[in-house]
């Protein structure tokens, strides 16, 4: 008899600690569902006034519509000129989305979801009708930098950096880079908010109207 008792009333308490285990695990599944729900929620709300987007993962999607956005400048690294193989090479086509083209140019400061993307191109020919140069080949790489508070605290001026390649076919999304491998340089060397604006007479002259 006692020991029937002892046993209906383990029973009992095992059927709590389930019930109340069962509710925990329930709960702790709505609350990361609704996590998940919420980051996607936010992730949509900025991509939906971003240029770019970025996977689950954080990965930055290679952007595909730049060649439309505003022209900057080009500075030009010819393989020839840097022992045969330039760090970057060898033409850099830089453009800016148009919403932070127009914010620099009243402002002369850059808007927080700034991107640039650096468009690497091959040096084609030397020789064309106009003289001898460096005339633009093929493309060849893809690399960008992002501005962004919410995404880059940690980052110094809040620029990430990405890298697609210098090679096509080019990778289709991509990390940030370390801080040391490219926010360092930019940090020590660029004349405006880690944007090298000493090459980009284009955004010099808007600076200098905005001043
Ligand atoms: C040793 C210095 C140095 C490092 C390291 C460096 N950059 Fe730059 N970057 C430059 C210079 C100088 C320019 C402008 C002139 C040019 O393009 O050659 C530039 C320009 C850029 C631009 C165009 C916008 C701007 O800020 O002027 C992008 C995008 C860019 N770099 C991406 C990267 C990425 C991605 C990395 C890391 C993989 C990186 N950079 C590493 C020196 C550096």
């Amino acid at each position: 008899m006692k020991t029937r008792s002892t046993t209906i009333r383990r029973l009992g308490i095992l059927s709590v600690v389930s019930v109340i285990l069962a509710i925990l695990i329930v709960t702790g599944v709505i609350n990361s569902e609704n996590n998940r729900l919420k980051t996607a929620r936010a992730n949509q709300a900025e991509d939906a006034n971003s240029p770019v987007t970025f996977d689950d993962g954080g990965r930055l999607i290679r952007p595909t519509g730049y060649r439309k956005w505003n022209y900057v400048g080009t500075p030009v690294t010819p393989n020839d000129m840097n022992g045969g193989s330039a760090p970057f090479p060898e033409f850099h086509t830089v453009y800016m989305n148009p919403e932070a083209f127009d914010h620099y140019e009243k402002t002369g400061e850059f808007l927080d979801g700034t991107v640039l993307v650096k468009e690497l191109i091959s040096v084609g020919t030397k020789e064309a009708s106009s003289g001898a140069g460096y005339f633009m080949g093929e493309f060849i790489g893809l690399e960008v930098s992002m501005k962004s508070k919410a995404r880059f605290e940690n980052e110094p001026g809040n620029w990430a950096y990405f890298s697609f390649g210098h090679k096509y076919p080019l990778r289709e999304s991509a990390n940030a880079q370390p801080t040391v491998s490219c926010n360092e340089c930019h940090d020590g060397s660029a004349d405006d908010d880690f944007v090298f604006t000493q090459y980009y007479p284009v955004l010099r002259a808007f600076k200098k109207e905005a001043e």
